[in-house]
């Protein structure tokens, strides 16, 4: 069976390093690697000095699953802890471990494609139960109840919500959970935006802390700004599925990269000074895209993001948002992504609000609306 093109990722490859002021990246402002060597303890700063550039272990370093487990999954250890070669990484290989032919997968959309692309390879049928902007965009429990077949299998997940920035509540999450313990399912939860923001609410719980046969996604590239480190992990209680995604690992990257995995060590312990100053620019960035709606009221909406750095914003002018953005991109460098990119039968955009240069690029959307 072939796979899709991946639209986001398509699209992002024309435009990522030719437009100047990208206006809807999806991560945190990243550091330099020197700035995060500057951080590490000398038992560290002797472990990046002394390192081997050979494999690494399949399940990631050791002392990074501790420190993964004891920085984000408290009452879960290093063996619930599996790394990858980046969130997608993960993603493949659990979601091709889990899905069979025939079963049935229940994921929310708009969503990251490869969250229902790679059942879909297996096989597997999708059934896509719609976000909609007038629930602000939240998980509706009722709905996915009623959508369980006999046959389904899992339920994917992704909270914060790219793109509408979206969060899960503790006790929608805890619904939820209900349900699929009910019908015995699978819990693939996508928490790459996890801890970037400022929910309402506060954050619910990672699902793997409260389910045993849930899967939380986590990644250094999105709260963390690290995504050229291509480290991402899978925490869940059920070692035995751990163990089957590990046998696909071997078929995809085997391990992760040797440097990649002593940096992220480093970053996950001084992961609240690292948190703090993306939270921080994602604030300020906010605070100007609010100036900036109600400015321009007449030409778009939204409902404000509660989590991540990106968000979904309707076009109300006369043109279809593709040409807008085509526009915006030819005469003025500022990318941002229309919904198609998410297959999304709408006027929407996402903007991304995680960049130090935020307020050059919303500058020149402005020059281009003026
Ligand atoms: C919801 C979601 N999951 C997973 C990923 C993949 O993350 P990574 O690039 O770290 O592999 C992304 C990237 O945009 C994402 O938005």
């Amino acid at each position: 069976m072939s796979i899709n093109i991946f639209k986001l990722e398509e699209y992002l490859s024309k435009y990522e390093f030719s437009a100047p002021y990208l206006l809807c990246c999806s991560d945190a402002e990243s550091f330099s690697m020197q700035e995060i060597i500057d951080m590490a303890e000398p038992n560290e700063k002797a472990l990046w000095d002394n390192l081997r550039l050979s494999y690494t272990e399949a399940t990631g370093l050791p002392t990074l699953r501790e420190q993964i487990a004891k920085s984000l999954y408290p009452t879960l250890d290093a063996s619930n802890i599996l790394c990858f070669a980046g969130a997608e990484d993960g993603i493949f290989c659990a979601l091709h471990t889990i899905a069979e032919p025939g079963d049935n997968f229940i994921v929310l959309t708009p969503c990251y494609q490869s969250l229902s692309e790679i059942p879909k390879l297996k096989g597997a049928e999708i059934t896509e139960i719609a976000l909609l902007e007038e629930n602000d965009w939240r998980i509706d429990v009722g709905e996915i109840k009623k959508a369980i077949k006999p046959n389904t299998k899992c339920i994917t997940i992704n909270f914060p919500h790219n793109p509408t920035g979206q969060v899960i509540s503790q006790q929608e999450l805890n619904d939820l959970i209900t349900l699929c313990a009910a019908h015995d399912l699978w819990l693939f939860s996508d928490e790459v935006y996890r801890l970037l923001g400022a929910p309402h609410e506060g954050w619910a719980q990672p699902a793997a802390e409260i389910y045993t046969k849930a899967l939380s996604l986590g990644v250094m590239s999105k709260a963390f700004g690290m995504a050229g480190l291509r480290v991402g992990w899978i925490a869940c209680q059920n070692k035995e599925l751990l163990k089957k995604i590990e046998y696909m690992k071997h078929y995809t990257s085997i391990c992760n990269s040797a440097p990649s995995e002593v940096i992220s060590l480093i970053v996950l312990k001084n992961k609240d000074y690292i948190l703090s100053r993306n939270n921080q620019i994602v604030t300020e960035n906010l605070k100007l895209l609010d100036a900036f709606m109600e400015e321009h009221q007449n030409l778009f909406d939204w409902v404000r993001p509660q989590g991540g750095c990106v968000g979904f914003v309707k076009y109300k002018g006369h043109d279809h948002i593709e040409n807008f953005c085509e526009r915006l991109v030819k005469e003025k460098g500022v990318l941002l992504m229309p919904a198609s990119i998410y297959d999304h039968k709408s006027n929407h955009f996402r903007v991304g609000f995680g960049r130090k240069n935020m307020p050059q690029a919303l500058d020149r959307l402005k020059e281009f609306l003026s």
